[in-house]
């Protein structure tokens, strides 16, 4: 598996559970360190640890790390101790992320992850909604979701050791669909205009009524929206940044399916979602995939055009046509993700290989980054609608502020942290100076553990927070689509770049 491009994170010792399989058909005995690094329910399913299992017949075998990496956060804050164990939930579209705190020493005591299960009706929110409103789905959404929340938080006290009885609060946060998804809210407002939530507030729920067995049934918060399409995690963002105690104008932007852009400071802040579409993701490109083993995640322009040698190259390296990609595991590559689309963009622009228009300088319909993996036409357009979509909201958002330049912008969520700041800034994404942009992390994951420790404050509803933000509706504001439109084209190359 190794030569296949796996790798054992903490070199085979059955310490990281970083090499999970499942066994899908055939054998492999469960020895003792696999029992004591997964859990029961795990095991019955067929995971292993590869690491740890000796092959002795024909085995077929799925493999967890080709997954995404799903961020998490080990971020150090400033807490006032509580009693009890916390729980912190951050309900994304794609991915789940939770975890268990000590509420008396502000630690993390256990983490778990897992791909939203709601994805097998759709990857987006749009899709989903669809299946919701449209084909009447929105109670198994509801039910799907509150049941592997509810696995996960069974899976954090198994690894931790703990009792259900321990857990003294539980803090969600997600975007407005989510939001109603989870707390069983009809989204049918969110599918039109003015897409504003009916019941977009602070929801309280007890566990048992989500169906969660936990001994003491503690109180489950899904924190409040902030209108339509801008949900808590931006909220928790914007608790995790501390956007409300700065003087300088700062920006906080999560760039997704639907990018989330906030600007402000003490003195007030604007918030408004675009759509992007899939192109950060890895959907609808060609050779698209998510940031997983195989996926070309970095492009360089190679300091010289001469071809280096690509079979005998770096590990892990791959050079052709003037550029280097680095592919994620070192193995051979197998696609593109969204940090490798905006490099290979932005190196193609450089090189002259690609013009402002968007269109191949030479006219061909591809260009190869390297072999099988090429950038098409149409993966360029995908992302010239995607980075429209934000540098417009950013654009007409620091009008509105009457600003031409931020002290800071924080980018949130998995592809921020993994996107190159002098690329985004070459492809017009993110048009600030890269020592002014900084990756904030998963910080939605953040505000929620912030929320533990603060719920006494006006009930965790944040209506003093929530006052000093304006909702801005970009499809309501007449001069979006033209700033879309000016943003589509790609700065020509610029001397300080
Ligand atoms: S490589 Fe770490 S558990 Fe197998």
């Amino acid at each position: 598996m190794f030569e296949q491009g796996v790798e054992f994170p903490c070199g085979g010792q059955g310490r990281c559970r970083g090499c999970r399989i499942r066994v899908l058909n055939g054998k492999a005995e469960v020895n003792l360190a696999q029992q004591e690094r997964l859990s029961p329910e795990e095991i019955a399913e067929g995971w292993r640890l590869a690491c740890q299992c000796a092959v002795e017949g024909e085995l077929e075998i799925e493999l967890r790390q080709w997954d995404a990496a799903i961020l998490v956060d080990e971020t150090p804050f400033a807490f006032r101790p509580r009693q009890g164990l916390g729980v912190a939930v951050d309900l994304g579209t794609t991915t789940l992320v939770a975890q268990l705190l000590d509420l008396t020493a502000g630690k993390v005591l256990a983490v778990s992850t897992a791909l939203n299960a709601q994805a097998r009706y759709g990857a987006d929110v749009m899709s989903r909604l669809h299946f919701a409103v449209l084909g009447g789905g929105q109670h198994q959404l509801e039910s799907l979701i509150r049941q592997q929340i509810g696995a996960l938080i069974e899976q954090l006290l198994f690894s931790a050791g703990r009792q259900g009885a321990e857990i003294a609060d539980i803090v969600v946060v997600g975007n407005t669909v989510m939001h109603h998804f989870f707390c069983g809210i009809a989204a049918e407002p969110l599918t039109h205009y003015p897409f504003e939530p009916a019941e977009g507030g602070l929801q309280t729920l007890r566990s048992g009524a989500l169906g969660w067995k936990l001994a003491g049934d503690p109180l489950v918060r899904f924190l409040p929206c902030l209108g339509g399409f801008v949900g808590s995690d931006v909220l928790a963002g914007i608790l995790a940044t501390k956007l409300p105690e700065r003087d300088d104008l700062v920006g906080l932007v999560d760039l997704g399916t639907n990018g989330e852009i906030v600007i402000g400071n003490h003195e007030g802040m604007l918030c408004a979602s675009t759509a992007a579409g899939p192109a950060f993701e890895g959907a609808k490109i060609s050779m698209g995939m998510r940031a997983s083993t195989g996926a070309i995640s970095q492009v360089t322009v190679a300091p010289t055009l001469t071809p280096l040698p690509s079979e005998e190259g770096i590990k892990g390296r791959c050079s052709h046509d003037g550029v280097h990609c680095h592919v994620i595991g070192d193995g051979t590559p197998r696609g593109l993700c969204g940090s490798g689309l905006v490099d290979a963009v932005a190196a193609g622009l450089e090189l002259g290989v690609i013009a402002t228009s968007g269109r191949f300088s030479n006219g061909e319909a591809s260009w190869m980054l390297a072999p099988p993996v090429a950038l098409t036409q149409n993966d360029i357009r995908e992302l010239q609608l995607a980075k429209a979509a934000i540098a417009a909201g950013i654009k007409l958002l620091m009008q509105r502020k009457g600003a031409t330049e931020l002290g800071r912008l924080y980018l949130a969520g998995a592809f921020g942290n993994y996107i190159d700041r002098t690329s985004a800034r070459r492809i017009g994404l993110i048009d600030f100076p890269p020592e002014t942009v900084e990756a904030a992390g998963n910080t939605a994951l953040l505000g929620a553990k912030l929320a533990l420790f603060s719920l006494d404050s006006e009930g965790g509803s944040y209506a003093g927070v929530r006052r000093c933000i304006e909702h801005v509706a970009l499809n309501a504001d007449p001069s979006f689509q033209d700033v879309f439109v000016e943003e589509l084209a790609f700065p020509a190359r610029c001397a300080e770049l």
